[in-house]
This record gives structure tokens, sequence and C-alpha cells, in this order.
């Protein structure tokens, strides 16, 4: 299956873009012979891989480790990374953590959080070096504890005006498209028609121009239940439970 470039996920207005996160190197084996348009190493690697309570733990050497894996599953696909905490702070150590992160892994972009002037200013430099950026808006992980928890962002006029000028000034800076986390869903909708580039929803209703999803929660990978705005399309925990299970039954009859 042919890669999608940069320029087919610019020209994915309205196209219903399919994103899946993917942390390892057979999973990425498995998302490589499929028709997914893009994968991400989501830092949500540091809640479902390492354990960590939020995804502030996760390191730049973690994403390198994690990111390389999954680039060399995965030949064929899109891929994209996530910068992680702290790492894009200022201006000068956005430029060389990103330069890192894109050479050593061979990602085809970047997504980092939020839209303050100076993170802006990253994008529009790091596009400008050739490093091709995904925004990201709504609810920012890497900000929990100044948000002060997980929650619906855009739910009274102030919150879904802001979220629409990020979205428009991302757009400006040369973010190639927006990840709306968490997004009342009548603000993503707004949001998608007005800016030009891909939207891509998570727990942001069915309006926006595709969406993403953490692939343990698809597959119901660990014990608990997954996000509401998640419905698996498997068990997995359970089945490769009983399995090994059945397995060691069999081992000690
Ligand atoms: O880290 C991640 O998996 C993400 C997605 C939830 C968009 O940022």
């Amino acid at each position: 299956m042919k890669a999608l470039t940069l320029r087919d996920i610019r020209q994915s207005k309205n196209k219903n873009l399919q994103m899946l996160t993917c942390y390892d190197y057979q999973t990425a084996q498995m998302l490589n012979e499929t028709d997914l348009d893009m994968i991400l190493v989501g830092d949500s690697l540091g809640n479902v891989m390492l354990g960590y309570e939020t995804t502030v733990e996760v390191t730049l050497e973690d994403m390198i480790v994690f990111g390389s894996a999954v680039r060399r599953g995965a030949p064929d696909k899109f891929l994209i990374l996530d910068m992680p905490f702290a790492t894009y702070s200022t201006l000068a150590s956005g430029v060389k953590n990103a330069s890192t992160l894109f050479q050593k892994t061979r990602a085809q972009a970047l997504k980092l959080e939020g839209a303050y002037p100076y993170q802006l200013q990253l994008i529009e430099r790091l596009t400008q070096n050739g490093i091709p950026v995904m925004g990201h808006i709504g609810l920012t992980p890497q900000s929990v504890h100044q948000l002060g928890g997980y929650y619906v962002h855009g739910k009274n006029e102030d919150s879904a005006a802001r979220l629409i000028k990020e979205a428009q000034a991302l757009e400006a800076a040369g973010a190639f498209a927006v990840v709306l986390e968490m997004v009342e869903k009548e603000v993503a909708q707004k949001i998608t028609k007005a800016i030009s580039i891909p939207t891509i929803g998570i727990g942001a209703g069915s309006g926006t121009d595709g969406q993403v999803l953490v692939i343990n929660d698809l597959l119901k990978l660990g014990p608990n239940r997954p996000p509401k705005f998640c419905t698996p399309v498997a068990d997995l925990f359970e089945m490769k439970k009983e399995l090994i299970q059945t397995y060691l039954n069999d081992q000690r009859k």
C-alpha cells in the first residue's frame, strides 16, 4: 500500500482520515498491512506502555526508542511522533530536540501540544527547517497539572472562541493538521469549518476531518475501561488472559 504524503494529508479535508497510535515493532508490522492512513507514536506510551500516571514523565529517549521500533515495523506508513513534555519549552530547545527526534526515528512529522505564541513560533521555524508539524489543542495531557484534570474543552463561549483562534493560528504557523482532543462536538465542527487543514478528533464527535484513537483502547489491551468515546472492537486483555490460563492448565495436567 502506497504511503500517504504530506500533500495527500493536507488535501484530505472531509476525507475521514484514520490515525491510530502504535508503540511497538510487531503491532506496527500489522498496521503496515492495513490501509490505515497515519500512525502516531503518542506520548500516551507513558500510560499504556510504561505504566506512568501522566505523560509528563515521558522523555525524548523514550520517544526515540519506541518511535524507531514503529518505523522499522511500518516502513510504508506516514509516521508522526509526539514531542514529549519539556522538550520544546523554548525555541532553541524545541528546534534541537525536534531535529534529533526527527532524524533518529525517520518519522515524517512531529506533533506538539498547545498554541501559545512561542509554540507557534516554533512550528513556523520547524516547518521552515523541513519538519512537518501536527498541532494539538483542546485537552493537552502534558498540561494536566496546569489544567487541573482531564475534561471536555470548549464548553463556554470564551473557551470555544479561544479554540477556534488557536486552530487558525496553528494553520497560519504552518501546521499541516490539528488534533482536537476532548473538544465539545459543535465547537470541533466549527473549527473544522474555520480552517483549511484537516482536523483529527479524539472525543470530539464525528464532525472532524478524521479520527485518532489509542490502539490499546480500541483493542482493549488493558484491564481498565477505555474512555467513553472509544468503543473497543474486542477485549484482547480477557482473550489473551484466557488463552494463557488454558495453556497453563494444559501444562499442569
Ligand atoms: O499521545 C497520544 O496518544 C495522543 C493522542 C491521544 C492524540 O496525543
